[in-house]
């Protein structure tokens, strides 16, 4: 019986963890990205942390065309008094173009 466990237990979901990863490849680079740059040190997708939850950032901008600009400007110069007491330090190395992924990315969340 061990011997028809084994791949139910671990070759399905793997495949379908092989599957899902795929599809989520040019998420997973931006996700890779605010790791590299300690985003999710202070911040998780869908739950506060020491900064919003980038879905309710996400639901706040919605709708907004300058959304992606103005995030792009916080992220870069830091941001207070939006959110709650705590400020966002700045982020001034960060490049246009990761910029402009990691406010795309932010207001992707759901
Ligand atoms: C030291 C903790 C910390 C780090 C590191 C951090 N954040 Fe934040 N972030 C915050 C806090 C706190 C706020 C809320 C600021 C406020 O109330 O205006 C915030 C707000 C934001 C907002 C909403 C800004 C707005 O204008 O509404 C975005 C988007 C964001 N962060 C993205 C990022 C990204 C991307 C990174 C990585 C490059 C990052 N954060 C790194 C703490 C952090």
């Amino acid at each position: 019986m061990t011997r028809f466990a084994n791949p139910l237990a671990f070759g399905l979901p793997t495949l379908l963890a092989a599957a899902l990863q795929w599809l989520a490849l040019p998420a997973q680079a931006t996700e890779a990205l605010a790791q590299k740059n300690n985003c999710l040190g202070c911040h998780a997708v869908a739950t506060k942390l020491v900064g919003p939850a980038y879905k309710d950032v996400a639901a706040k901008y919605a709708g907004q065309p300058d959304a992606q600009a103005q995030l792009m400007e916080s992220i870069r110069k830091g941001s207070a008094g939006k959110w709650g007491e705590l400020p966002m330090p700045p982020h001034p190395k960060l490049s246009d173009a990761d910029l402009k992924k990691l406010a795309a990315w932010v207001l992707s969340a759901k």
